[in-house]
């Protein structure tokens, strides 16, 4: 089986390459990544030293992505500008990377004949309704998911927008070229080989600031980390991919919410004490109540339709995710420490 994985070098791209290398026999697996990040590069001689080649293009330049002659069975579209500030500032340069990038790749499907899964995004949902949602959780305590079926109407964020137009394309070349697709709107992920940001991979950095003793900032929402989400690790992520390459005949062009769901979900205050325990450390966290209208308080996953459908729940516990990625950053300081 042929596989080609944009944004192989990213955070779940590069772990997708090595997880299915390693579980699907006779794949050949080629990544296209332009080296947008600054750790890509460092991912990119990782795979290599697995025998994982990266093509370095741009998928948003057809002229650069025509020159891949690899043709593919399935391309795992892992390829985007994720964060959501990034969007609101260097938007022309997003929604080319995001969309006109997404475009490009459903024309290398038509082309060759291959089926997609796209990586989507939980953003793809308006603002609003996470704070609706968030109302709920706080007077009801009652815990509001998000499902397939939930409002897709109103402002989300241009990440969002380009996700959102992203998925409409692929059901688009679907219905007129028979592309066979699969989306995933995926909620908050982490895991091992995550370089998080303040503005994307919360989780990864609010472990290593504590791990490496560098203040961090509760900001928005009344500033003292009160916004829930849940977490997916990276792992269920990867178990559930390989479950739909190997089932994919029979469950295609479906949408699906995918995240930690209702059992891994956490506040930002709650993530503070998990990692003070892990790393031993207590740093300064400031208050900063200033709200960015694209910061949104909650987001937690229905789970209900990928459980039906793949009989997939995620494995990974909280405590058990954050020590496993709180390991990683201690064997591989020296290395990682850059990328923070
Ligand atoms: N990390 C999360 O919590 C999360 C949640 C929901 C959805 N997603 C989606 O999952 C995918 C992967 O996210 P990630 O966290 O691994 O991000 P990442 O930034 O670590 O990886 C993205 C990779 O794509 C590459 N890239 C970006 N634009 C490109 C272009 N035009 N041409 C070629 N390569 C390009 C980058 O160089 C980078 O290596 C994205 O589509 C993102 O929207 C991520």
């Amino acid at each position: 089986m042929n596989i080609i994985i944009t944004g192989g070098c990213g955070f779940i791209g590069s772990n997708l390459c090595f997880f299915l290398k390693k579980k699907i026999k006779n794949a050949r697996i080629v990544s296209v990544d332009n080296f947008s990040k600054s750790y890509s590069y460092y991912n990119s001689k990782r795979l290599l030293k697995s025998g994982i080649k990266n093509y370095k293009v741009d998928i948003s330049s057809t002229k650069s992505l025509s020159k891949i002659s690899f043709k593919a069975d399935l391309i795992i579209d892992c390829s985007a500008e994720p964060a959501v500030e990034t969007s609101r500032i260097n938007t022309s340069k997003v929604l080319n990377s995001n969309l006109v990038g997404t475009i490009n790749i459903l024309e290398k499907c038509k082309i060759d004949k291959s089926k997609i899964i796209f990586l989507s995004s939980s953003r793809i949902y308006p603002v609003r309704e996470s704070y609706k949602k968030f109302k709920e959780f706080k007077n009801k305590k009652k815990t509001s998911l998000y499902d397939e079926d939930t409002s897709i109407l109103g402002p989300k964020t241009i990440y969002g927008y380009t996700k959102l137009a992203s998925e409409m394309l692929v059901e688009e070349y679907s219905y007129c070229y028979d592309v066979d697709y699969i989306i995933n709107r995926f909620g908050l992920i982490t895991g091992e080989g995550q370089f998080g940001k303040v503005e994307q991979g919360l989780i990864s950095l609010w472990l290593w600031r504590h791990y490496r003793k560098i203040p961090l900032e509760y900001k928005g929402h009344g500033g003292k980390g009160e916004q829930i989400r849940d977490v997916l690790f990276v792992d269920d992520l990867n178990n559930l991919i390989l479950k739909q390459i190997i089932s994919f005949d029979k469950i295609k062009n479906q949408i699906f919410c995918v995240g930690g769901g209702k059992k891994n979900i956490i506040s930002l205050a709650n993530l503070t004490k998990m990692c003070q325990n892990i790393t031993g450390n207590k740093i300064t966290i400031t208050s900063n109540k200033d709200t960015s209208i694209y910061d949104i308080p909650y987001y937690v996953s229905s789970l209900k339709k990928i459980n039906k459908f793949y009989k997939w729940k995620p494995k990974q516990k909280m405590n058990k995710g954050l020590i496993k990625i709180f390991n990683w950053m201690k064997k591989n300081n020296n290395q990682i420490k850059f990328f923070f």
